[in-house]
């Protein structure tokens, strides 16, 4: 057990991105994906994410980074962005001050919620959770399609118009009534870049989609929703026409569309927990009616 008393604990918003990036990429050292990262892509998560600098925090032991955590907060929900001890620092009980601290920042910003989603085979930062309240909730599952590999899509069927993300969501309020992950959610999608809509309309059904565009015809489904099941469909199997590779990244293992997906042809690579620890009762003054 290091003595504590040689670290401190910082505000995020004490470093710059560039040291927060730096940090983050050493925390993440040995994360089965890549996690590396910089100033310029940790400021798009700060304003896509809602991640809250003023409670995110960093551990040091002098001038030496030990950990970092990125708290986004929205409302009186607080997510877990980021959360990674330095490999030289592992296995100290440092993660575990790192969660229990996050709990208390969480709780003190006003957040009545703290979630986040862990790697199914992480143990060890599931454990590290466990052991600051945080329990798991549901299973949430990473899914792929890719033309060359999986098997080829269906004719598309009906008319695909292309929007933005905005209107499919004027157009369908229930495109965001599932539950979604925080970076699935309608905060979330609104404030990101690269993101296109689609509606389809199909023997007297529609469906709608928001896509996050990757580079080479590849795209990320954030959102997927449609009136019938065969309007559903056929909203698959027409990204699956323009798109040559499709990713959906924690959809819910009881979603409705889930079947759907796996019928098109979409396999699931990985899944993740969502864990959650509740915070407390609002206090009776600013209870709502
Ligand atoms: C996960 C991580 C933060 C843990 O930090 P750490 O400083 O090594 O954690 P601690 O030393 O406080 O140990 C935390 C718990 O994990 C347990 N643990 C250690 N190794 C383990 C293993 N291989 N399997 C399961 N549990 C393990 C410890 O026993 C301890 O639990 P306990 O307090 O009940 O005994 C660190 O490994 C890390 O940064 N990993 C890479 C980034 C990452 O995965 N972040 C999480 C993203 S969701």
């Amino acid at each position: 057990m290091p003595n504590l008393d040689d670290f401190t604990l910082h505000n995020a918003c004490e470093s710059s991105l560039g040291d927060l990036a730096r940090v983050f990429t050493a925390g993440y050292e040995g994360y089965p994906y890549p996690a590396s990262t910089d100033a310029f892509q940790l400021a798009r998560r700060v304003r896509e994410e809602s991640i809250a600098l003023e409670v995110s925090f960093t551990l040091r032991r002098g001038d030496q980074a030990a950990g970092l955590v990125l708290v986004a907060l929205r409302g009186d929900e607080a997510w877990c962005g980021g959360f990674g001890v330095v490999p030289a620092f592992r296995g100290q009980g440092l993660g575990s001050l790192l969660a229990r601290e996050m709990v208390r920042r969480a709780a003190s910003a006003g957040a009545r919620r703290l979630r986040l989603e862990v790697l199914a085979g992480n143990d060890r930062a599931r454990r590290t959770y466990e052991g600051a309240g945080l329990r798991t909730t549901r299973e949430v599952l990473v899914l792929t399609w890719r033309m060359l590999v999986d098997h080829p899509p269906a004719k598309p069927q009906g008319r695909l118009e292309s929007m933005s993300a905005e209107a499919a969501l004027a157009r369908s309020p229930r495109l965001f009534n599932v539950d979604a992950c925080w970076q699935r959610s309608r905060a979330s999608v609104l404030a990101r870049t690269g993101t296109e809509g689609f509606e389809l309309a199909v023997d007297g059904a529609r469906a709608w989609a928001v896509c996050v565009n990757v580079p080479n015809r590849a795209a990320r489904i954030l959102r997927l929703h449609g009136e019938t099941t065969g309007a559903t469909t056929a909203m698959i199997h027409a990204l699956q026409n323009r798109f040559v590779s499709l990713g959906i990244v924690n959809e819910p293992a009881d979603s409705p569309v889930l079947p759907l997906l796996t019928e098109a042809g979409f396999t699931n690579s990985d899944h993740q927990y969502d864990m959650v620890i509740e915070l407390g009762r609002p206090s009776p003054g600013v209870q709502p009616e």
